[in-house]
């Protein structure tokens, strides 16, 4: 780690040099770059014809698609700075996470989930830049369920049907998928690079025959069916982080003058005129200075799942009862925050092996890796690991009520675990007590044991969680309630799910490797017997993870329907020039994560857009 630091520091003290210049855009860092481009200062009562708040994943895809046009002028607002060397380099992912880079949200206390974290409280991170949580996140490429999207459309959202969005996807997406040149379900010409990660530990492959052994048949999840196991796609371009902002905007920010680009730049509300209902501009603040935006055209929320609700709040748009309590005068009532769907998981479980050398430590990063990944642009090494994930699985639970191709568990293959960075970014990143950490995981790391987690998560969770506003500071957090397993039956999908992990683990694919589950009790679960099904379910309660897919805050619906925030045109119900394109309008907990549906929405809201204005 410190021969990177000092490489990086070599690299940028050496960036004035042209031909490095030149060698590191064919090394795909042109990013770097980036930092000799002087952020735009804003000018006051500046105009554009759309504003767009958050450059994160929709975001930088709404506004490269908008700017296409010369005529329009659009703004990118953005409360983050540019991406380094760090994001750029997949196997750092969770260091992110103990960076600016990361709004850093905590939940309120958890009384049934969380129990082995700092107060209860789950870590709620969010990229905070350019790219936004595009930027630090574990860079998974997976859209979801043909039956999710039918099921959106099927509440009155016209348009969302998978049939519809597909091509949506497909518009977004640059795949190099080995076996997959020819797949109807994949495109090659899109500005968001999907790849197979080159990196691949013998502990996956292994895992991978076990579960055929154990029935999951071999899938492309974003394909024809989700069930079964894959390698996993990654936002990779050549084996380097692909955000939202190098795909989108990095490659056209200095060819296109219609399109202004303000990092370090923070919304504080949406402009209104009350009398109309209509957007006429935002409030932003650089550098503690206060200044005013119009738009012509339209204002665009793209601020994330916390961050579209809290700004609507902060403009006199949500429920009526918040926005009294804070003494807001209300515009327009309206259920945002309501609802807030995330994807929790169980962290495990953890399984040793007999092999060396397979797991991601930093310490087993070499000096060769250091230099052909970056001197030589190598997409190979250990540094391209996407935080270590390496396969995913799809499957139903024996108790499931839903249609038998609609998976309702995964199971996420990590070559490591907590220790894979020594304790010193996931474990604090998550929230995790010491304890946690010194018990399971430092021995471990310690003794350089080979081992791997299967992270499960449960897709359709029935707990419903909200958000609010306790007071009305633009600066400070929006309140987070999960409210992770309120309903017992979410814990029984996961423990179900494994069993099914355990299983997987003893067939001969992975017993050859000498296989066997980490038996060393979770702290505070002691009192059960190891193994149990109560012991299980005091490790969901405790060993609680999420994955970070919060939907919903800002739900897209009909008119008719009372928990739509916005239309099926994402526009704000009851409001004029005012939409909201990002994670928070999907209406329920898709069959996948979210990163790709997000470009999906970008891509979509700006056809959706084009066809008003044009
Ligand atoms: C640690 C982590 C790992 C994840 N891993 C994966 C994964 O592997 N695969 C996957 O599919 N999904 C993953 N996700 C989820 C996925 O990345 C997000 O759901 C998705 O990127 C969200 O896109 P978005 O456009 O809705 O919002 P964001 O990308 O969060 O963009 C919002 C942007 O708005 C900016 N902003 C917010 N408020 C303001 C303001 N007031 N003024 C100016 N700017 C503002 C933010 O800084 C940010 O840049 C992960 C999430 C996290 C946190
Ligand atoms: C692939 O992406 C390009 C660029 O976005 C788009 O023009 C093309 O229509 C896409 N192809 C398919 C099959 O969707
Ligand atoms: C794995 O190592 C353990 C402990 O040394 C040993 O008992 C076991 O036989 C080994 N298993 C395999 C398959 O090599």
């Amino acid at each position: 780690m410190l021969l990177l630091a000092l490489l990086t520091t070599h690299f940028v003290a050496s960036l004035a040099e042209p031909r490095l210049i030149q060698q590191l855009r064919e090394l795909g860092l042109a990013n770097l770059l980036e930092q000799e481009v002087r952020p735009n200062v804003p000018r006051n009562s500046a105009s554009y014809d759309f504003i767009v708040v958050g450059a994160g994943a929709a975001g930088c895809t709404l506004a490269a698609r908008l700017s296409e046009n010369p005529q329009w002028r659009v703004a990118l607002i953005e409360a983050g700075g540019v991406e380094n060397i760090a994001h750029l380099t997949p196997v750092m992912a969770g260091q992110l996470q103990l960076t600016a880079s990361n709004w850093n949200y905590h939940s309120v206390p958890q009384r049934l989930a969380c129990r082995g974290m700092n107060n209860h409280e789950c870590a709620l991170p969010r990229g905070k830049i350019l790219g936004g949580t595009s930027s630090m996140n574990f860079m998974i490429y997976n859209r979801g369920n043909r039956r999710d999207f039918d099921a959106w459309a099927e509440r009155g959202n016209h348009g969302w049907s998978y049939d519809e969005v597909l091509p949506y996807f497909l518009r977004s997406e640059s795949a190099q998928l080995q076996g997959l040149e020819h797949s109807p379900y994949h495109n090659h010409s899109g500005p968001l690079s999907v790849e197979d990660v080159r990196y691949r530990s013998s502990l996956v492959h292994a895992y991978v025959r076990a579960a055929e052994q154990a029935g999951h048949s071999r899938t492309d999840y974003n394909g024809q069916s989700q069930l079964g196991v894959s390698y996993v796609q990654a936002n990779t371009l050549n084996g380097r982080r692909h955000s939202a902002y190098s795909a989108y905007i990095q490659p056209v920010r200095r060819l296109r003058p219609n399109l202004h680009v303000f990092p370090f730049t923070r919304a504080t509300r949406v402009l209104i005129d009350v009398a109309t209902k209509s957007a006429q501009g935002i409030e932003l603040v650089y550098k503690q200075r206060t200044y005013k935006f119009r738009a012509h055209k339209e204002v665009i929320l793209s601020a994330g799942a916390f961050n579209s609700p809290q700004l609507l709040m902060l403009s006199g748009i949500g429920p009526e009862d918040n926005l009294r309590a804070i003494g807001l005068p209300v515009v327009q009532a309206l259920p945002v925050g309501k609802l807030l769907y995330d994807h929790m998981c169980h962290f495990g479980p953890t399984f040793v092996t007999n092999t060396t050398g397979q797991t991601i430590f930093p310490t087993s990063v070499t000096l060769s890796d250091i230099l052909s990944f970056y001197l030589a642009g190598n997409p190979a090494t250990r540094l391209s690991s996407i935080g270590g994930v390496e396969a995913l699985t799809f499957l139903k639970s024996p108790r499931s009520q839903r249609p038998d191709d609609w998976p309702d568990l995964e199971f996420i293959f990590v070559a490591g675990s907590l220790a894979s960075d020594e304790g010193t970014a996931l474990k604090m990143g998550a929230n995790f007590k010491d304890e946690i950490y010194d018990t399971l995981y430092r021995p471990l790391q310690l003794a350089s044991q080979d081992h791997f987690t299967l992270l499960v998560m449960q897709f359709h969770p029935k707990s419903v969680g909200r958000l609010w506003l306790h007071n009305r500071n633009p600066f400070t957090w929006p309140k987070i309630d999960p409210n992770y397993f309120q309903n017992e039956e979410d814990v029984e999908y996961l423990l179900d799910g494994i069993k099914e992990a355990i299983r997987i683990t003893q067939m001969p694919a992975l017993q050859a490797l000498g296989t066997r589950l980490l038996d060393r009790p979770v702290p505070g679960c002691e009192d059960q017997r190891f193994g149990s099904d109560d012991y299980w379910r005091c490790s969901i309660r405790t060993m609680s993870y999420t994955l970070h897919h919060q939907v919903a805050t800002c739900r897209m619906g009909p008119a008719t329907d009372p928990t739509a925030v916005v239309s099926p045109e994402l526009k704000v119900h009851g409001m004029r020039k005012l939409r909201v394109v990002d994670t928070s309008v999907i209406p329920i907990s898709p069959t996948a994560h979210t990163n790709a549906a997000a470009f999906m929405i970008g891509e979509k809201a700006a056809d959706l857009i084009r066809g008003d204005w044009l």
